[in-house]
């Protein structure tokens, strides 16, 4: 599904991000990135969807290797649930945000409704479609960010530390939402309760490179290393 190779990530200011990166995630699997603040966690999503781009090794989606080319095809396949749903809201409508996507694909608007309406019954927002997204409260927000990803109906989706912000009763129930996601997920987060509840496996990153790859079972009970990367 996912393969990353050798991957190396370079910010134009010399900052090496990632260093070496190699993983590679399986169709429905739901992968934790946990790691301190400035570890890569973001880095490394934003490069699976071309938003940074890689400097040395490679990443491949079902086989279509990440490249600038590619991206339209790529960004069909992998979705990105940005860190704050504020930089992914824009319209004055949930419908019209939800529909963005689709709409830039230059699908039908019969094709766009159904895919609209789908997408936030899945999330179980379809109440809100006519509301103001700005206006919504932040686990509202979140819900709405997931439905614009899911209306391109991709087979992956990437999501940037989805329980910041959120009041305990939107956090449970977004956990309860990705939990029913067929899809495979990675989630870069700090709450690892909800790592734990929700993913079947665990990559800690420091510094841009990958410390452990391993079930969540065997991360989560070793206190000593989550200590010693001041991740607990
Ligand atoms: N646009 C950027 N330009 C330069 N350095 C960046 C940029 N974005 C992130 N970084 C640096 O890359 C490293 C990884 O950051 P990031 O991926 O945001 O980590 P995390 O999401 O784990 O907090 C940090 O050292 C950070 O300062
Ligand atoms: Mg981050």
């Amino acid at each position: 599904m996912i393969d990353i190779i050798d991957l190396t990530v370079v910010y134009p200011d010399g900052t090496k991000a990632l260093d070496n990166i190699n993983l590679s995630a399986k169709k429905g699997e739901r992968i934790a990135i946990i790691g301190v603040n400035g570890a890569g966690k973001s880095t490394l999503l934003l490069s699976i969807v071309g938003v940074v781009p890689i400097s040395t090794g490679s990443i491949g989606v079902d086989s279509c290797n990440v490249t600038k080319k590619t991206l339209p095809e790529i960004r069909k396949m992998v979705g990105m649930v940005f860190q704050n749903p504020d930089d992914q809201l824009f319209m004055t409508k949930v419908y019209d945000d939800v529909a963005f996507a689709p709409r830039n694909y230059g699908m039908t608007e019969g094709e766009v409704a159904s895919r609209v309406e789908s997408s936030l019954e899945s999330l179980g927002i379809t109440h809100l479609k006519e509301r103001a997204p700005h206006r919504l409260s932040g686990g509202e927000k979140r819900r709405v960010a997931i439905a614009g990803v899911l209306a391109m109906e991709p087979s992956v989706i990437l999501l940037d530390e989805p329980t910041s912000f959120l009041d305990p009763r939107s956090r449970k129930m977004l956990i309860e939402t990705l939990a029913e996601l067929p899809h495979t997920q990675i989630i870069a987060t700090h709450d690892l309760d909800m790592v734990q509840e929700l993913c079947q496996r665990v990559i800690v990153l420091k510094d841009g490179v990958i410390q452990a790859d391993d079930t969540a079972e065997i991360v989560l009970a070793d206190k000593k290393m989550l200590e010693e990367l001041a991740i607990i």
